[in-house]
């Protein structure tokens, strides 16, 4: 871990109190290159689905930290994720978002090829090394390999640190999000919907990460919206017309009123992740739910699809990186690119075997929440961007997360915390911020609680 002069781990810890948090987690330059270090290229980090890479040859490029990495597919069917940089004078091997790279990975610059795996397969009049230090066998010359790449059930995830826990012990009990994705399909598989949205915003990756599970903030920010959607539903229907299902997911921002929120529990784990419980009703008694029904019992049995159905968690963080809404089949990425510019990558999944229709509302939840172009996503950019100017101004220090704090409940088994009953506690913000200190300082959470 690299000292900094500036940032001694005393003066990072003093950042994060149990209630509040120092501006300058957001702000500064150098904290945010400690984060990369010690965060972003030390955990388990999104890469993609394996279905991004369905074919051999097919490649996907991805960001971890500061590093620019690609997933690769090779001959054999097997996954590697490499750093995207040639070995010879360092010139960027694939520079399309994705593509198929045929048998080989071939270098623009002087036609260095490489096989899928990066181990390096033919340079052009290589008598040239002869009697040189250069070494065919020598890994220098090999495209680099993510120390660690696994994957959780086709997820897969990098570490650009050597050792460390696993993925699956990263992952821990927040794996069920990743679980839900693929068990709610009849035909046990998920898959990604051609590419995603990607969405520059002008705001530290923490903002976003802290607003996906921030449940005071919806009925303000989204009550217009909700208004909205309302008043067409109610006009739709004055006009004997039956409204679509989605408009749902947006009106429950205006039905649940601005204090109604206190009935979602949220939690928070030790590796980092959080989770919100589910507000919205994704089982309405219409032939088309009732249909994916009859097909998740076929396929699981009554119980076990019960079992996987009964889960209504409408939000889950894996740290630092993923913001996954299992019961939609959404995946969100971000790739933090500065202190007050974030990447996210916004994907969709499609149930394998499921009607249709299903995948339809899903969809429907895509374009109308997610999708850059959305009314929810404008609101909720719109004040990120002022949060990062704000933040940046001599106004004040402290972010207050006083909302419930010192009343949430004292860590379960598995060492997870859980929100005040019926309140609208800040729990998860103060809960990641927590975090955030000890892997700045520490260099580790306490995984396992
Ligand atoms: S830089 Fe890649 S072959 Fe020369
Ligand atoms: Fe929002």
């Amino acid at each position: 871990m690299t000292q900094s002069q500036t940032w001694t781990d005393e003066k990072i810890a003093a950042l994060v109190e149990p209630d509040r948090v120092h501006r300058l987690a957001y702000t500064d330059q150098e904290l945010f290159d400690l984060e990369m270090e010690r965060i972003f290229e030390k955990l388990w980090i999104y890469i993609g689905h394996e279905s991004q890479v369905k074919e051999p040859g097919d490649y996907y490029l991805a960001r971890v930290g500061r590093q620019p990495m690609v997933m690769t597919r090779d001959g054999k069917g097997e996954i590697h994720v490499l750093y995207n940089r040639c070995p010879h004078r360092g010139a960027q091997l694939c520079t399309a978002r994705a593509g198929n790279a045929g048998k080989h990975l071939r270098c623009s610059y002087h036609a260095w090829t490489f096989n899928l795996d990066g181990r390096i397969d033919a340079i052009p009049a290589i008598n040239g090394y002869d009697g040189t230090r250069f070494d065919k066998n020598d890994p220098l010359f090999h495209i680099k390999k993510a120390p660690r790449a696994d994957n959780y059930r086709g997820f897969w995830f990098a570490s650009l640190a050597e050792d460390g826990p696993g993925l699956e012990e990263h992952l821990g009990q927040a794996k069920i999000a990743l679980d839900q994705l693929i068990d709610r399909a009849p035909g046990k598989e998920c898959e990604v919907v051609g590419d995603c949205f990607q969405m520059v915003q002008q705001s530290n990756w923490k903002i976003f990460l802290e607003n996906q599970i921030d449940v005071s903030h919806p009925g303000a920010t989204h009550e217009s919206t909700g208004y909205a959607a309302m008043t067409v539903e109610e006009d739709m229907k004055a006009a004997g017309e039956t409204p679509p299902l989605e408009y749902g997911f947006l009106t429950d921002f205006k039905r649940i009123g601005i204090d109604g929120w206190d009935k979602f529990g949220t939690t928070g784990h030790p590796q980092g992740h959080t989770t919100l419980e589910g507000y919205m009703g994704l089982r309405p008694d219409d032939p088309d739910t009732n249909e994916y029904v009859r097909l998740m019992y076929d396929a699981y049995g009554e119980t076990k699809a019960e079992e996987i159905l009964g889960v209504d968690m409408h939000h889950v963080l894996l740290y630092p990186c993923n913001s996954v809404q299992p019961p939609l089949q959404q995946l969100r990425t971000i790739r933090p690119l500065a202190p007050n510019k974030t990447l996210t990558e916004i994907w969709q999944f499609r149930l394998k075997d499921a009607p249709e229709a299903i995948y339809r509302r899903s969809l429907g939840y895509y374009y109308l929440v997610n999708s850059p172009s959305t009314m929810v996503n404008a609101d909720d950019l719109f004040n990120w961007w002022k949060c990062q100017n704000g933040l940046t101004s001599d106004g004040g220090d402290w972010i207050s997360l006083h909302r419930n704090a010192g009343q949430d409940l004292p860590p379960d088994d598995h060492g997870i915390v859980h929100s005040a009953p019926a309140s609208m506690s800040e729990l998860p913000l103060r809960h990641m911020m927590q975090v955030w200190k000890d892997y700045m300082t520490n260099g580790h959470a306490k995984v396992g609680g």
